[in-house]
């Protein structure tokens, strides 16, 4: 049992083969935080870890004392992680310990995604019930260790047992303590096209972090922060992350305080998320998933990696090889007809696709963004024998087929609009803003929910549609829900997302083999949270290659490659106007889920060629891609940024791919070598290039090669001035290493 109970010290120690997280019941009844790191002795007593003599003395908390669930007026100054006002407009919360229980295995959460167990034998948990001895609230801690992986998880129920209501104002999943500061905080930062980029810099005193209070977790910040120590890299040293399962306002922070400690906590964003709760009921906060690693920062992704591909993501294509796809929407836009589709479809297929995808603009009368959301009837005028005629050509060619929706939207300019204007977000008679033409609908009313789940359910059982894309294009602005009381407005952001994942629920438990495809203007909503329903994600708008580095490097401190739409588009590419090379924009789109987003009818000879040549290649590959071991190499967020390079391991190291990209071709460039991990050291191999090429990279690097001269001397890149000249800007070569028997 990974959990232990020693009743005399009243100390839990949860631990695994890596590691401890371990919490103690004070006298004062306090839960305090002593440990989270590597694995400890159990059977031993931690007491001496609560570095404070006051608490010894007085049995009172104040600050540095680590704490479990922190609140706020009791002598703790730091961040709270749980605040109220009771109804006498008090806000004390004083939690004691009352009971705990450990269980096999894990709960799922009320209306919640969150991380699961097949098996009760993967994980233990316990959960703490806490209470507030001047009032009757309740709190019920969920903490979760993983028995294989270097995870737990957090969650909490706030439970109102009184006779009157309270306003939770303050509801952090997870809340971490850490005795010392001497550590550098990472996030993901970015912008609309430019999402996830690394942000590193050490602590400071006082509050450092991200949040979102856009109604989704945000093209700006994900829901994420990374702790490290200033010598740890992506190999080895100490970091920890905390991941919130979450895709709306969240909070995400790190507070150093007068004593060098830290406390970093995640959850709901207190300033937009509150929630009343009447007498007698309850309200569950969203998990929080911890994890430590000695392992490097590389450790810490690869723990991410593979719990959210196995135990986050889930239904009928979690395990299932996802299909290569065509999108329609930079080929055609909003403009097409059924032949021109058929046509593109008929190309996609010539090229070796498996899916050909119908983006946006085939229902209402949408011929450009100012129209018909909301309207989810199909046009006539642009496919005039409607869907299921369509999907039945496409299936024909030997294709899947898949459908782009918006359903959170509704345009001023579409009939749902005339109909349910109340149904849109605000306040009736307020301006409302309207943000690429269009309003949010509201998804905190149930019955838009329903009335939601009814017109697309019926688009979906209208033809065997096999891939849904769920985009979302706006922020969310004027929050109002016409369906909530006065005092529960404060509610509508929260009440928005669990809207969303209850539909979510509805449409993946209705069509359990339709894969779907979360997306918000790209990666405006790449969170864990739609992960649990959509096991892949538009990682980002932009498609251009050398863009796309930096959001895919960010993205894979979190996210695995197989959740990561990854798509090749034309030149000059339609977002930053750079043309690069084809061969340059698969490499990197290999390196995630593999897309083409442009008109298969306009590619050259030569381009159609290579373009078959890159999706058999990936066919070839997408396994080791999908389920191997990612290691980051060079970051393009260092020294000048004009080099990436990144590789995917196969577990048992019996083969590698290796992608290496050079933004600016440089003169005379030198000898430069590429040094790679995880590797056998011990074995030999056998090492090609992609793509094939009569040049000296190519001749100084297809052989037998030694795993230990891999990952010591490295793979050798341009160092030949002439062909690197000869080469120019945006290359990229892969490295396929395969084990030699
Ligand atoms: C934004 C998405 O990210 C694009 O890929 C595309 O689907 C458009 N919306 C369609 O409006």
């Amino acid at each position: 049992m990974p959990i232990e109970w020693l009743e005399r010290e009243r100390q839990l120690h949860l631990y695994n083969d890596r590691m401890s997280y371990i919490m103690r019941v004070l006298g004062s009844g306090t839960l305090a935080h002593l440990y989270f790191g590597p694995r400890l002795a159990t059977g031993r007593d931690y007491a001496h870890f609560v570095r404070n003599s006051y608490v010894a003395r007085f049995n009172r908390v104040l600050d540095p004392v680590a704490l479990e669930l922190p609140t706020a007026g009791s002598g703790d100054f730091r961040v709270p992680g749980l605040t109220v006002r009771h109804a006498d407009g008090s806000t004390v919360l004083d939690l004691v310990y009352r009971s705990h229980e450990i269980h096999p295995g894990k709960p799922p959460l009320d209306g919640l995604p969150s991380t699961y167990v097949e098996h009760d034998a993967e994980a233990d948990t316990v959960e703490i019930c806490l209470v507030d001895g001047n009032s009757s609230m309740r709190v019920r801690l969920l903490t979760t260790i993983y028995a294989d992986r270097p995870v737990v998880t957090r969650s909490l129920r706030v439970i109102n047992e009184g006779p009157t209501d309270v306003k939770l104002t303050t509801a952090m999943s997870a809340v971490l303590d850490l005795p010392d500061a001497d550590w550098h905080l990472l996030q993901l930062t970015g912008a609309w096209g430019r999402e996830t980029h690394i942000v590193d810099a050490p602590l400071v005193a006082g509050e450092r972090g991200v949040r979102s209070q856009r109604g989704t977790s945000g093209h700006q910040q994900n829901p994420f922060l990374l702790l490290h120590r200033p010598a740890t890299t992506e190999a080895a040293g100490e970091a920890i992350g905390m991941s919130l399962v979450y895709s709306g306002n969240f909070r995400a922070e790190a507070e150093v305080d007068a004593y060098g400690t830290v406390r970093a906590r995640v959850g709901l964003d207190p300033e937009t998320v509150r929630w009343h709760i009447s007498a007698g009921m309850d309200l569950q906060i969203p998990e929080a998933v911890l994890v430590w690693s000695d392992e490097g920062i590389g450790g810490v992704s690869d723990a991410y990696h593979r719990l959210y591909r196995e135990r986050l993501a889930s239904g009928s294509w979690r395990d299932r090889p996802r299909p290569v796809l065509v999108n329609s929407w930079e080929g055609v836009y909003f403009d097409f007809d059924e032949d021109a589709l058929v046509e593109m479809a008929s190309a996609a297929k010539e090229l070796g696709a498996e899916l050909f995808v119908l983006d946006d603009g085939w229902f209402g009368q949408r011929d450009d963004d100012t129209s018909s959301l909301g309207d989810w009837t199909v046009d006539l005028r642009k496919l005039p024998s409607g869907l299921p005629d369509l999907v039945e050509r496409i299936n024909e060619l030997g294709l899947l087929f898949g459908i782009w929706i918006e359903p959170e939207m509704v345009s001023p300019r579409s009939r749902l609009f005339e109909l349910h204007p109340e149904w849109a977000v605000g306040f009736p008679g307020r301006p409302r803003s309207e943000i690429r033409n269009q309003y949010v609908l509201d998804m905190a009313n149930r019955e838009v929910v329903d009335y939601l789940e009814r017109v697309i359910g019926s688009v979906l059982s209208s033809a065997p549609i096999a891939y849904v894309k769920w985009d979302h294009n706006r922020v969310i602005t004027e929050p109002y829900s016409t369906s909530l009381p006065a005092e529960r407005q404060d509610e509508f952001f929260h009440r928005y997302m669990l809207g969303v994942y209850d539909l979510y629920s509805r449409l993946t438990e209705r069509f359990p083999d339709i894969l779907f495809e979360s997306c918000a203007g790209g990666g405006g909503r790449n969170d864990p949270g739609m992960l649990a329903f959509a096991p892949q994600v538009w990682t980002s708008d932009v498609t251009d290659a050398v863009e796309r580095q930096h959001i895919q490097y960010g993205t894979s401190l979190v996210y695995p490659l197989v959740a990561m739409g990854a798509h090749v588009s034309a030149v000059p590419n339609h977002q930053t106007g750079r043309t690069t090379p084809l061969d340059t924009r698969a490499a990197v789109a290999f390196f995630g889920n593999l897309g083409y987003e442009l008109d298969p009818r306009a590619l050259d000879e030569v381009e159609l060629e290579a373009v078959r040549a890159q999706v058999a290649w990936y066919k070839e590959h997408r396994e080791l891609l999908h389920h191997g071991r990612f290691h980051r190499l060079v970051s393009p967020f260092e020294g000048d940024g004009n080099e990436t390079a990144w590789a995917v391991v196969a577990d048992d190291r019996s083969a590698a791919l290796v992608g290496w990209y050079r933004t600016l071709s440089r003169p005379l460039p030198g000898p430069k070598l590429l040094r790679l991990r995880g590797l056998d050291p011990a074995a030999r191999y056998r090492v090609r290039v992609w793509p094939p090429a009569d040049d000296w990279v190519v001749r100084a690097n297809e052989s037998e090669r030694g795993g230990d001269e891999l990952m010591q001397q490295g793979l050798f890149l341009d160092d030949h001035a002439w062909e690197s000249q000869r080469r120019g800007d945006f290359q990229a070569r892969i490295f396929e290493l395969d084990l030699v028997p």
